[in-house]
């Protein structure tokens, strides 16, 4: 297996494979301050829920860095001001909030101490929120490949590989899993419009790792479930409420409907820091928009013509009653999703 390492931290730099360029650059992006992480979160040279968690946990590292030498007060009012500017850099991946709030509370509980001190103690934390993803993929992709059949087809949509996550990944972890465990697996890749991290992102992994597959446009996606050609349907997620509603890629809610017209078993992949402890419904959850250039324009070619108006939300919302359940690194969740969720915490 490549090892594909999305997010680096050396000596306080932090290193992300810049994902805006794949698969035609393979190119480094150094972020040396908080303000370098938080556009890198905002412009998606990093994405993925638990990458950017993991990438905003290095930015208040960063952030502990550039503040050290300032007097107690200081130090603590600025470090403020770089976790709500971090927290706010995507809207719907709670993995990102849920990273800052574990760094929020740890400065809370450590005010007492030196600014040293306190720097060690968020360098610490991040380290674990790093190395605690790829066990919990680890984890996740072994429930996953028990549902996973001999020769099965699975389909996927958006990237939830090693890019999306510290390593290994979510959804493309399992998928990992079961074709290192000699499945016999074929993947169909949904480009994923209008970002492609289907095609570009997806694709580059699975040909990184032999897994054989085959590129789709999304609207491909139906036809070949209609006929019978999609054994099970594996997804990520940025955000799941109390009552499996789940946020995910544009485009995954419509996948969800037509699974289920066709009785065909549809998968969330996602640790528990994915679940939002605090929403009841996917109603609460805010879906981000992103800039018309990412719809009118391909590769900064303009394929839409000026004045054109354009809806460009990054994520939709899939019902709980169109998932057969989340695999997460405890197990798989079925419904009812509350009720066997609360049990998780
Ligand atoms: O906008 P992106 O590329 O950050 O969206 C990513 C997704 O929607 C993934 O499916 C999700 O984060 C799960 S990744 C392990």
């Amino acid at each position: 297996m490549k090892e594909i390492k999305a997010i680096e931290f050396k000596d306080n730099i932090l290193y992300l494979i810049d994902q805006r360029k794949l698969p035609t650059i393979y190119e480094i992006f150094q972020c040396k301050d908080y303000k370098e992480v938080d556009f890198a979160i905002k412009d998606m040279v990093v994405r993925g829920a638990p990458a950017i968690g993991a990438t905003a946990a290095y930015g208040v590292v960063l952030a502990a860095k550039e503040f050290l030498n300032q007097d107690k007060k200081d130090f603590l009012g600025n470090l403020d001001k770089a976790l709500e500017v971090l927290n706010n850099s995507r809207p719907t991946a709670v993995n990102l909030m849920w990273a800052i709030k574990k760094m929020r509370l740890l400065i809370e509980e450590n005010r007492s101490l030196s600014n040293e001190e306190i720097y060690v103690k968020i360098k610490k934390e991040a380290d674990k929120i790093f190395e605690e993803d790829i066990a919990t993929n680890k984890a996740m992709a072994k429930y996953g490949n028990e549902i996973i059949k001999q020769g099965a087809t699975i389909l996927t949509h958006c990237n939830t590989g090693a890019l999306a996550t510290v390593g290994y990944g979510t959804a493309l972890g399992v998928v990992r899993e079961a074709h290192y465990t000699g499945k016999n697996i074929f993947v169909y890749a949904d480009e994923t419009r209008p970002r492609l991290q289907g095609g570009r992102l997806t694709a580059w992994e699975l040909v990184q790792e032999g897994i054989p597959s085959k590129l789709i446009a999304d609207n491909v996606a139906a036809t070949l479930i209609r006929d019978g050609k999609i054994d099970v349907i594996l997804v990520g997620a940025d955000r799941i409420a109390l009552n499996g509603d789940t946020a995910n890629k544009i485009g995954t809610f419509m996948l969800s409907v037509v699974a289920k017209a066709y009785n065909v078993p549809f998968y969330i992949v996602a640790p528990t820091t994915t679940i939002d402890f605090d929403i009841e419904t996917g109603k609460e959850i805010e879906i981000e928009e992103r800039d018309s250039i990412e719809v009118t324009h391909i590769d900064g070619v303009r394929t839409a013509p000026e004045g054109i108006e354009v809806y460009n939300p990054a994520f939709d919302v899939t019902p709980w009653e169109n998932i057969s359940g989340i695999i997460t690194e405890k197990g798989i969740i079925r419904s009812p999703y509350k009720e066997n969720i609360m049990k998780l915490r």
